[in-house]
């Protein structure tokens, strides 16, 4: 954080514990950037493209919605992505289910989909609930015969990727039950705690403002690898994974999705903001309030850390940003009009 953003910060926040004493560990590329464009888009590390084609498009006119949909397309379309769409990895039984949200902010509507099947841009799908249903959520089979009555081709999302990591997901799963990985007639230890790395979060929210000065979002993803069938994260539930105000700024979440249901993070970050918090500030105050929330002995380390982490995206109507994780490493990705680069994110633990 620079001087400055740190300053206000800490007149701002009541910090407790480890994140205050871990403060100076914080880092921030708000600094480098220079002046405030009018029109910005920002995503998750893993949206370099997504966000060059949402600028392209605004630049050209396009609505920040439109434009920052058509961004998350690519990823949603790209089967080395095993976190989004197409060669998303699949839940425990090897199938792929989809979760997005949109939200416009000029109109105040939102759109989503959760535990989609079949299709593999649940984004489109989620604008498609928001302009054509009086609804905001359409879930499972629900959410895929309307998707196929708007004329969505159903698709098998698995990859050959995808399929041979979930089959080893579940070979390694137990040493009790009957799948076996690949072994020799010597091999004593067969099976493992392989699945404890292979739970990963991956996910892109994409956040544009557009140059009517209007600002939207979307977030879309594949969900919590090898789930529970029909477990929904926060990304496609409005006020969690994604919320946008067009009078303050927009915010959005990648991670552990259970931390981020229970908080309610991207409505708190507009919030934070609508009270006069930079982007970074609020989206240090999300994370600081996941820490304070998080009680459960299984999910903290013996130092009181959580043993996952989250990453909150904001942008405000100024056109500033913030993207702030509770642990160091990652990346994200800001077209600020000029330039499309990835940076750190801010964070309040330093990765041991
Ligand atoms: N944040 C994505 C998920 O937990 O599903």
């Amino acid at each position: 954080m620079n001087n400055f953003s740190r300053r206000k910060f800490l007149s701002s926040v009541a910090l407790t514990g480890a994140a205050a004493a871990l403060l100076p560990e914080v880092a921030s590329t708000q600094s480098l950037l220079g002046v405030v464009r009018p029109t910005v888009v920002i995503s998750s590390g893993n949206g370099l493209a997504a966000v060059d084609k949402a600028m392209r498009m605004i630049e050209q006119g396009s609505d920040a919605l439109d434009a920052v949909i058509a961004g998350v397309n690519l990823v949603e379309d790209d089967p080395n992505d095993m976190t989004v769409g197409y060669g998303g990895l699949p839940n425990e039984d090897g199938i792929v289910e989809l979760d997005a949200s949109v939200m416009h902010g000029p109109t105040h509507r939102a759109g989503a989909v959760a535990s989609l099947r079949n299709i593999k841009n649940p984004s489109l799908v989620a604008k498609m609930v928001m302009e054509r249903t009086d609804h905001v959520l359409l879930v499972g089979e629900g959410a895929l015969q309307f998707a196929k009555m708007h004329g969505f081709k159903e698709e098998d999302l698995l990859t050959e990727e995808s399929r041979n990591m979930w089959v080893k997901w579940k070979e390694h799963l137990s040493t009790e039950d009957d799948y076996l990985p690949p072994h020799s007639i010597d091999d004593k230890n067969i099976g493992s705690k392989f699945h404890e790395v292979m739970h990963t979060n991956g996910t892109i929210n994409c956040l544009g403002k557009d140059r009517n000065g209007n600002i939207s979002g979307v977030t879309t993803t594949s969900g919590l690898a090898y789930k529970i069938p029909g477990r929904v994260g926060d990304s496609p539930i409005i006020g969690a994974g994604l919320y946008v105000d067009n009078e303050v700024g927009g915010a959005g979440s990648t991670g552990r999705g259970e931390a981020n249901l229970t908080c309610c993070s991207s409505v708190l970050i507009v919030e934070f903001m609508r009270q006069g918090k930079s982007p970074e500030e609020a989206c240090f105050m999300a994370c600081k309030r996941i820490v304070e929330y998080t009680k459960m002995k299984r999910l903290l380390t013996d130092d009181g850390k959580p043993k996952f982490n989250v990453t909150f995206y904001a942008i405000n109507k100024r056109g500033e940003h913030g993207c702030v994780s509770l642990f160091s490493g990652g990346s994200y990705c800001l077209h600020d009009g000029k330039q499309n680069k990835k940076f750190d994110p801010a964070y309040l633990y330093k990765r041991s």
